[in-house]
């Protein structure tokens, strides 16, 4: 046994030797790319390797949970970026009066893609083309007769594919017009419905009635007289709010509502970017079809003729609409899920007398609607050409609207006068002045952006040809002698070519102040706050929390040149220096904040500098969207 234990000390004493004679061998020599394990070991666990490895782990760890935090701080604190129905004015093209590629006098698909430059040249994103369809054209267009097809005035299916690919191909947005409340008379439904086809037979609003007997009720049509027309071959009267050629569609019958959706699909699928939808509030109407009030009830029954006779209770905004329009969205949105292919929808929603009714198409905090109903309370404007009025007309939307919404703002389009005609030419510059620095997005109808106006004809004075330059026929077309509207004459002057020579036109300021909207954080998202409103000025400032720079903008609509004395806002620093006025000559002019001038007709915009904002001081004045702060440290925008 004793020997035993000899042999055991040994061998143990001789694996001790062998390892510090290995380890004396090691530590001799330097650690070394490619060592052998052994020695790896060895040298890992020394302090001086150990403890910065140690080190380095942790600072790793820490980093990606930092990392980790800061990405899900800024996803939590940023405030959501802007749209590109947000981020740019709608732009309205009338197609048959842009471009006419063909030379048959009538603008087409062709034209409008032929143009496209043009929007790149204003920095405007979204395009609205009035209706394209197949149509008899008893409105324009606007009477369709195959919602899947397009009308050959206008060009073919693959022109306007062809136009839709170039326009993404650009970045351009293509909204088109949805007219839900009616189709044309030659459209297949109401031929099938009139012959009674029993899946088609309650696609429109039928009612008994004799040919020459009392109509079924006194509604009337928005085009004047009955909305009540006797049809032959089925021996009922049709019901239609608009010209008889444009019967109402029966959106009480489940399968109507699914056509129309069909139709949304089908023009989605395409890559169409959204949809202005036209007349909604007309969709439905009360099933029992009592008799409206009338406005005046002293009025004999016969001379009751126009809208304005009625309150529409019964033909406009009815219960289950906007479950309607809900759908609608709630069909876009399926295609809205890729990033930067937002499908947005625009009502035409307008009621006159009840904002509210109006605001109604915004939807609710719990459901989606319009992305906005179009706000056409600017086109009142003219009436009373004064500073408190543009004010008292722009509160109407900004004080009704629901918290948290987009505003918008429309000073023309197909169916009204030119603003330019109506408010005078004077005012046109500070009109897009006030477009285009109010919160929201901006709508130009086609030719506002070089001031057109109206032409001397009865019907139509506000859809003549775009000018583009002072050759024949205004650039329209350059192949015959025709236009199917005359061309205003002014069009040697007044046309684009000869604007974008001119840093003082009317064209170069609208693209000035569009391209500054775009760039500058308080006027494309910032606070919106009243400032002045007087017989002749209003006045407003666009400001962001934490952004030193902020606007002042002062536009003179009243009759004559004024003075502004607003050396009771604290908030504005003494001097105030002119970025850009409406008259080119006033660039770069210093006001002291007590003495601002301004022309009839002209707006100032100027850029200040401050640390003290307006909003906190005044938040009954003003308003915004979506709360947003500026961090100048690290140039970010955070939720506050
Ligand atoms: C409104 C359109 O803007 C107008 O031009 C048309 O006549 C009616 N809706 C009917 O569709």
């Amino acid at each position: 046994v004793n020997q035993h234990v000899v042999i055991e000390e040994k061998r143990d004493s001789i694996g001790v030797k062998r390892l510090s004679d290995a380890r004396d061998e090691y530590t001799q020599i330097k650690p070394y790319a490619g060592m052998p394990k052994e020695v790896l070991v060895l040298y890992s666990s020394k302090a001086r390797y150990r403890v910065p490895r140690e080190i380095l782990f942790w600072l790793t760890v820490c980093c990606t949970l930092a990392l980790v935090a800061v990405t899900i701080a800024v996803i939590a604190l940023s405030p959501k970026c802007l749209s590109w129905w947000q981020a740019s004015p709608v732009y309205q093209i009338y197609p048959r009066s842009f471009k006419d590629s063909d030379g048959d006098g009538v603008g087409d698909l062709k034209g409008i893609r032929e143009k496209l430059d043009h929007f790149e040249y204003l920095n405007i994103k979204s395009i609205w083309i009035s209706p394209f369809y197949r149509s008899p054209m008893k409105d324009f267009g606007y009477d369709v007769e195959d919602f899947r097809d397009i009308d050959p005035l206008f060009g073919t299916m693959k022109d306007f594919e062809d136009l839709l690919a170039a326009m993404h191909s650009k970045g351009l947005k293509l909204i088109m017009d949805f007219i839900p409340n009616h189709t044309s008379d030659l459209h297949r439904w109401f031929n099938l419905s009139r012959t009674r086809d029993p899946h088609y037979e309650d696609y429109y609003v039928w009612t008994d009635c004799k040919p020459d007997g009392p109509k079924p009720n006194n509604w009337v049509s928005i085009f004047g007289n009955s909305s009540w027309t006797y049809d032959e071959v089925r021996g009922q009267c049709y019901l239609h709010q608009f010209l008889k050629e444009q019967p109402d569609l029966n959106f009480r019958n489940p399968d109507v509502i699914k056509e129309m959706i069909d139709i949304i699909h089908f023009w989605l699928e395409k890559g169409v970017d959204g949809f202005r939808m036209d007349a909604v509030k007309h969709m439905l109407e009360a099933p029992h079809m009592r008799d409206e009030p009338q406005v005046d009830p002293n009025k004999p029954p016969e001379l009751v003729t126009t809208e304005w006779d009625l309150h529409s209770d019964y033909t406009t905004s009815q219960v289950g609409l906007h479950d309607i329009l809900r759908e609608f969205r709630a069909q876009m949105d399926i295609y809205s899920q890729e990033p930067g292919r937002y499908r947005f929808m625009v009502t035409e929603s307008y009621d006159y007398e009840e904002v509210y009714k109006t605001m109604m198409y915004y939807g609710s905090r719990l459901e989606k609607e319009g992305d906005f109903p179009f706000n056409f309370y600017l086109l009142d404007l003219p009436h009373n050409t004064s500073g408190v009025w543009a004010k008292h007309l722009v509160h109407l939307w900004m004080g009704n609207m629901p918290k948290g919404k987009w505003p918008n703002w429309v000073v023309g389009n197909h169916d009204r006068t030119r603003i330019s005609s109506s408010a005078g030419r004077l005012y046109v510059r500070a009109i897009n002045m006030l477009l285009l620095t109010l919160p929201g997005t901006a709508t130009t109808y086609y030719g506002e952006e070089i001031g057109m106006e109206n032409i001397n004809v009865t019907a139509n004075p506000q859809r003549s040809p775009l000018q583009w330059n002072a050759d024949t026929n205004a650039g329209f077309n350059e192949k015959t002698n025709l236009t199917w509207l005359p061309l205003h004459p002014d069009y040697e002057t007044v046309n684009v070519e000869a604007q974008m020579k001119d840093d003082g036109s009317v064209l170069a300021q609208y693209r000035f102040l569009n391209t500054l909207r775009q760039s500058e954080l308080p006027l494309n998202r910032g606070w919106f706050c009243y400032v002045h409103a007087d017989a002749n000025v209003f006045s407003y400032i666009r400001e962001l929390d934490g952004l030193k720079r902020a606007f002042l903008i002062v536009v003179n609509f009243g009759k004559e040149s004024a003075v502004t004395d607003l050396s009771s806002v604290r908030e504005l620093p003494d001097e105030l220096k002119v970025l850009m006025s409406t008259t080119i000559a006033n660039d770069g002019k210093v006001f002291p904040k007590s003495r601002i001038q301004t022309e009839v007709g002209e707006g100032l915009v100027i850029q200040y500098s401050t640390n003290t904002r307006f909003n906190p001081n005044h938040p009954e004045e003003c308003y915004i969207s979506e709360k947003a702060c500026y961090l100048e440290t690290i140039d970010i925008l955070y939720k506050c």
